[in-house]
């Protein structure tokens, strides 16, 4: 197996590279967001020096532009594994995005037609279906989540789906349980009734290969700054099914895949920055997998494909160890409860993406405690007000929420731990 250099890895995010010694900001923060390595910066920097212009003219530097474009299109497309570059559409993050094409997809369904969502869900997932649903007069039905395993019991899904089922939308990660949903079982599910499927993959990005066309889903969103790029989202949609959508544009925009979709001008740096995110993940399949990690996807895809694919699991497979350290050391704290899949034999079907509350504490006093010894960490409802409501949290200040990444260390585990630990015995 590949053992990281983690130090060669933290080297190359200057955010985390400033600053070293045992009192460094550790970085758990990022479920929310992550850090971004040299490569990404640079990429972004080129751009703003040698590619500043808009798109569509006959000098060097809108030239220039529109090869970053047509490059983070390909990118994110290796990405995903999408079946061509005109399926991967950007915009400014995941909910715009999907605020964006619910008012397309919305025009496909009459009134009295039904959309599931479920209870695990970010309100990004939400909110934009709720409103066209009220918009478009359609009936919204609920799928929950068990709240002792954390999963879907896909029996409730079997019983609320029917001919009438236009949609079904979940993540593929939660953002506050951390649980890994069965997409493409799910998938399955809603299309032999002939309704559309949407996944949220924002939380799973970091963690986990995507294959679009393995999943079969109908539209995959994604946000950069969740693993390591710039402020951007993607959103990938199956190539016949956008060319059934009425995009809303501008009329002197182009009306063809992507660039209908992509209102306005882009952000052309964010885009540079995309494509070097993709390359830093390729870059740790050069750098960390080895034959194991190689062999497993040789043939599958191009170069680039098999590399990220490689570089990802290497990743994930380094950040296995710590979690389960994370969660081992959480549970053994006093009054601890964590909110998500814990059962370390179970921890394939979670991301590193660990809630928690204290009985007699509250999260927002715990995250403080935490910052004051420079370890950043979230707290509250983290957008996720129905998988907070289900639980019962919403007015107890929702939950701790500590997220991992693959620049983490084992250190800063027990550290965050520690500072837990004499917070709630002191
Ligand atoms: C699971 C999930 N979905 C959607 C979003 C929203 O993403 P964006 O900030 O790109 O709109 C987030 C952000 O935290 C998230 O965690």
């Amino acid at each position: 197996m590949t053992i990281l250099d983690i130090d060669r890895i933290r080297a190359q995010f200057p955010a985390i590279a400033q600053n070293s010694g045992p009192d460094a900001p550790v970085f758990l923060d990022n479920p929310g967001g992550t850090q971004v390595p040299q490569m990404v910066i640079d990429a972004m920097t080129d751009c703003l020096i040698n590619a500043n212009a808009n798109l569509g003219g006959q000098f060097k530097t809108t030239q220039a532009a529109s090869a970053v474009v047509d490059q983070a299109h390909e990118a994110m497309a290796d990405f995903v594994n999408a079946g061509s570059a005109q399926e991967i559409i950007f915009g400014q993050n995941m909910t715009s995005l999907t605020f964006h094409i619910s008012r397309s997809i919305g025009n496909l369904f009459s009134e009295g037609d039904e959309i599931i969502l479920t209870r695990m869900e970010h309100d990004a997932n939400v909110s934009p279906w709720l409103l066209m649903a009220r918009d478009k007069g359609l009936v919204v039905k609920w799928l929950p989540f068990e709240t002792d395993s954390y999963e879907f019991d896909l029996d409730k899904l079997a019983d609320l789906l029917s001919e009438r089922t236009k949609l079904v939308c979940f993540n593929h990660a939660s953002n506050l349980t951390g649980t890994i949903n069965d997409v493409k079982t799910v998938t399955k599910m809603a299309h032999a009734v002939g309704a559309l499927v949407y996944v949220d993959s924002v939380q799973y990005a970091p963690h986990g290969i995507i294959d679009v066309q393995d999943l079969g889903c109908d539209f995959l969103v994604c946000s950069p700054y969740k693993f390591f790029g710039p402020h951007m989202g993607v959103l990938w949609g199956k190539l016949d099914v956008l060319k059934r959508l009425d995009p809303y544009k501008v009329r002197p925009a182009t009306d063809q895949l992507p660039g209908c979709f992509e209102t306005g001008t882009l952000s052309h740096e964010g885009m540079a920055g995309v494509t070097a995110t993709v390359e830093y993940f390729a870059q740790a399949g050069r750098d960390w997998a080895d034959e194991h990690y190689r062999t497993r996807y040789s043939g599958t895809g191009n170069e680039r494909r098999q590399l990220l694919c490689a570089g990802m699991h290497a990743l994930s497979d380094y950040e296995l160890p710590l979690t389960r350290r994370l969660i081992e050391g959480l549970q053994g704290l006093p009054g601890v409860t964590i909110h998500g899949i814990s059962s370390s034999n179970a921890l394939a079907r979670r991301v590193p993406t660990i809630s928690f509350t204290a009985e007699g504490h509250k999260p927002f006093d715990i995250t403080a405690k935490l910052a004051k010894h420079d370890i950043f960490v979230w707290d509250g409802h983290n957008y996720a007000i129905e998988p907070v409501t289900e639980m019962g949290l919403m007015d107890k200040g929702g939950v701790v929420r500590v997220g991992l990444a693959h620049y983490n260390t084992m250190a800063e585990v027990e550290r965050t731990i520690e500072v837990i630990s004499a917070h709630l015995n002191g």
